[in-house]
């Protein structure tokens, strides 16, 4: 899939603004990564993106393949194929795993998926990323330690099969072979759907290893302030963020 950031200002319902000018392009296919300091923005760009209804766009705009999907609510957002994997899971009482994931399905398609396919299926992609079965009827991520929440997103992506994937840092909570499993089934889902586009949104390189980024932005206060290849995250690893604010403070005084 397409996707395009342009020019896109946002602010908080309590009007801080957060996103300051910020654009981004992802071809289908392509995987681009994005890191920056603490209280950058990143978080809040991954749910502009799907349309969470506690920031409000005021300028610019976004487009999937061209199109427009500023207008669009977040349940339109996943019909259109983008899918959050979110930094910190909520949970929610009540709710069983399987029937949330059954209807968030059966809403994407817009048809009543059948039950038994459907276990099956999950119980397939339960069996991938090594979650204890009974994880399906518990309610949602009740319970559940940091790094089973984080597989618990991956199995939502495994099922409703996005065309745009973001991953708000994925890796923390993981533990090393945890990590592993489930960037194995990222990697497993990008070689049967070669066109997902991907934003990888992390602190550190660790998933870097396993998952390798086209593109590798710096976001410093709501906006990109560099782009490079895999390289300049090595680089930002070892030399902090403060060297991507030097480099920039010296290109605007010149
Ligand atoms: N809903 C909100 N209301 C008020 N402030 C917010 C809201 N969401 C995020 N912020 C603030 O915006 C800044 C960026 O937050 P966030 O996007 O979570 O950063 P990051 O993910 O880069 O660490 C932080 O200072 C945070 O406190
Ligand atoms: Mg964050």
């Amino acid at each position: 899939m397409d996707f395009t950031i342009d020019h896109i200002y946002a602010k908080s319902k309590d009007d801080k603004e957060i996103l300051k000018d910020f654009s981004l392009h992802i071809l289908p296919g392509e995987i681009h990564v994005i890191m920056g300091p603490n209280g950058t923005g990143k978080s809040t760009l991954s749910k502009v993106i799907m349309g969470s209804k506690d920031y409000v766009v005021t300028k610019g705009d976004m487009f999937i393949d061209h199109e427009s999907i500023l207008s669009l609510n977040t349940t339109e957002r996943s019909r259109k194929k983008i899918f959050l994997a979110m930094q910190s899971p909520i949970s929610i009482e009540g709710v069983t795993n399987s029937e949330f994931l059954r209807t968030a399905l059966s809403s994407q398609l817009e048809k009543n998926v059948g039950i038994y396919e459907f276990m099956k299926e999950m119980e397939k992609s339960m069996n991938d990323l090594n979650m204890n079965s009974n994880m399906m009827h518990r309610s949602i991520n009740q319970g559940f330690s940091g790094g089973e929440r984080k597989k618990n997103e991956i199995l939502q992506m495994k099922i409703l099969k996005p065309k745009f994937l973001i991953l708000d840092e994925l890796d923390s909570g993981l533990d090393v072979d945890s990590l592993k499993i489930v960037c194995d089934n990222i990697n497993q889902y990008i070689s049967e759907n070669p066109d997902t586009s991907i934003l990888i949104i992390t602190h550190y390189t660790r998933i870097l290893d396993y998952i390798k980024p086209k593109y590798v932005h710096i976001m410093i206060d709501g906006k990109i302030m560099k782009t490079g290849a895999f390289s300049l995250a090595k680089e930002i690893e070892e030399k902090g963020f403060s060297c991507v604010n030097e480099v920039s403070e010296a290109s605007t005084h010149e």
